[in-house]
């Protein structure tokens, strides 16, 4: 058995990633916990993601954090793959382990966590929109299947992209009762939880979704955060539902990265009230 040394070395890897909160998250961490280790930003040439992580290996490197736009290529270099990541099709956590490297994503989890356990909001029989078909999308499918919805149904522009990503998670469901496709003009009911995982709030767009879709009892869940509330947000409070960012999912997929390192489990409400105050 390998004992994990006193110090270990993590990073950040992406392009660009000057604007990666995530070094300022495990400083917390790490202090909150006690873990004596190093995490720093590392930016890899867009044509040399692997380089660039085996570099960092040979120096010691123990862990990282991979973001865009290299979740693709971490998925590939991974030599042993969790349930989840295999299920995203992408990595954002690294571990390595002598020969092994092991490629995980916690996105997913981080996002049911900040909604179960910090919003208080239990999944299990309710009704779920989730908005795009893109790597966000497919990052988060699985915990949230696992959380046995009544209903899962996965909304996006183009059609052709939802439909092959929700034939390809049929194999994944194990816990939602329904789980299906449609454009967004189909969008008629209202639902528990609706959450937005397009890009469109980057562009300070409102995906074309239906205001029944909203009601008093609905939680519209941005994964983007800001100082500001989504125009998507914005939208859903408009029409009576509960409002909630990205900002905690960020906050907990750093979490659990941490503990897949590290084995120990970090309090993340005074990280959070940290980096909101920052916004
Ligand atoms: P990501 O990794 O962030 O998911 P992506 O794989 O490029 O990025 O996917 C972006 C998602 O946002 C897609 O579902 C995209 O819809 P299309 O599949 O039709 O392209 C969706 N999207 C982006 N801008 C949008 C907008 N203005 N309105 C609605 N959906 C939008």
């Amino acid at each position: 058995m390998t004992a994990v040394p006193s110090f270990a070395a993590y990073v950040v890897i992406g392009n660009p990633i000057a604007h990666s909160k995530s070094p300022d998250i495990h400083a917390r961490f790490a202090a909150a916990t006690g873990q004596d280790m190093e995490y720093a930003r590392l930016l890899a040439p867009l044509d040399g993601f692997v380089a660039t992580v085996r570099e960092f290996v040979a120096q010691g490197g123990r862990g990282a954090n991979v973001t865009v736009p290299f979740k693709l290529e971490a998925y590939a270099l991974a030599s042993k793959l969790t349930a989840r990541a295999k299920a995203a099709g992408a990595v954002n956590t690294l571990k390595f382990d002598g020969d092994e490297i092991l490629g995980d994503n916690t996105d997913g989890v981080g996002l049911v966590n900040d909604i179960v356990l910090n919003a208080g909001f239990d999944l299990a029989h309710k009704k779920i929109l989730l908005l795009g078909a893109g790597g966000a999308a497919r990052g988060v499918l699985l915990p949230l299947l696992e959380c046995r919805p009544a209903q899962l149904t996965i909304a996006n522009r183009t059609t052709a992209k939802v439909l092959e990503l929700v034939q390809q998670f049929q194999q994944y469901n194990v816990g939602a009762r329904t789980l299906s496709a449609c454009g967004f003009a189909e969008v008629q009911q209202q639902y528990d939880l609706v959450i937005n995982a397009t890009s469109a709030s980057l562009q300070a767009e409102l995906p074309p979704i239906s205001a029944s879709a909203f009601g008093p009892a609905t939680l519209a869940y941005d994964m983007m955060y800001g100082a500001q509330p989504t125009v998507f947000m914005q939208f859903a409070a408009a029409h009576g539902a509960q409002v909630r960012d990205g900002l905690g999912m960020l906050v907990e997929q750093a979490a659990e990265s941490f503990f897949v390192w590290r084995g120990v489990r970090p309090h993340t409400d005074a990280v959070f009230a940290a980096l909101r105050a920052q916004l």
